[in-house]
């Protein structure tokens, strides 16, 4: 049983059609990449599977139904959603940004547990806890981002595009906390632009154009097929 499996999701935004009928799935501990254009519907699939927009189709996680729960439920289940843009609350610290993220926690050992592993992960917090998230570079809030989503202690952490915009170092950084992210055991599910890293780093690959799937496969398959070198990769 795959941990996510996604069975023909179709989203519509009033008249229009975001999601044509999307089928993915995503094995414990895995780490897939989502790969397509501008508008390909990719951040719709992450908001329908965190329940953050209706969808019609079928959503299991660990072989039970998502369609039915409130979002703040399937954080509960164990998916967390870092979205596009960060949303972080900019007036508020580093610290309490990222204890929004366990906001629906009561296991306080667990949660400090999960502190020190995002402090771990993201050292350049250390010195910084008290500091205002506007005040951060754009790096700097993009880790606060992802290590409040980490808050949750999620099964499945939903990525959406976490090195948009970073200078490359820091880009580095990010792709390497994923990695380390994922070597702990967490499964993710990536939306990236960057698809030389995405293939670097993924273990799958879904391409999507236009609300669809057009391709999927191992990334060392995909890193080779003519297409996605053409476009993706500009080789
Ligand atoms: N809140 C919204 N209202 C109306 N249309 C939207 C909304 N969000 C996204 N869309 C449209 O849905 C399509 C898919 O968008 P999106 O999932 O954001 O794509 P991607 O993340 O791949 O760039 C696009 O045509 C976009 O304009
Ligand atoms: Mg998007």
């Amino acid at each position: 049983m795959a941990l996510l499996e996604v069975n023909h999701l179709v989203v519509h935004y009033g008249k229009a059609l975001a999601l044509d009928g999307v089928s993915l799935t995503v094995e414990e501990g895995e780490l897939v990449a989502v790969l397509g254009p501008n508008g390909a519907g990719k951040s719709t699939l992450l908001k329908a599977v965190s329940r953050a927009v209706p969808s019609t189709g079928e959503i299991l996680f660990k072989g039970r139904s998502l369609q039915r729960l409130p979002a703040h439920r399937v954080v509960a289940e164990g998916i967390s959603h870092c979205p596009e843009g960060r949303r972080l609350f900019p007036e508020l610290s580093v610290f309490k940004n990222l204890m929004l993220g366990a906001y629906l926690r009561r296991d306080k050992p667990a949660i400090e547990a999960d502190l020190a592993r995002v402090y771990a992960l993201f050292p350049v917090f250390r010195e910084r806890t008290g500091q205002q998230a506007n005040t951060l570079s754009g790096g700097e809030q993009q880790m606060v981002a992802i290590g409040r989503a980490l808050m949750a202690h999620p099964h499945l952490l939903l990525l959406d595009e976490p090195s948009v915009g970073l200078a490359h170092r820091l880009k580095r950084e990010i792709f390497d906390a994923i990695r380390d992210i994922r070597e702990s055991g967490t499964a993710i599910l990536l939306v990236e632009q960057d698809a030389r890293s995405a293939l670097t780093l993924a273990d799958r690959v879904y391409v999507m154009e236009h609300g669809r799937i057009v391709k999927e496969g191992a990334a060392e398959r995909l890193a080779d097929d003519d297409m996605i070198r053409r476009v993706y990769l500009g080789v």
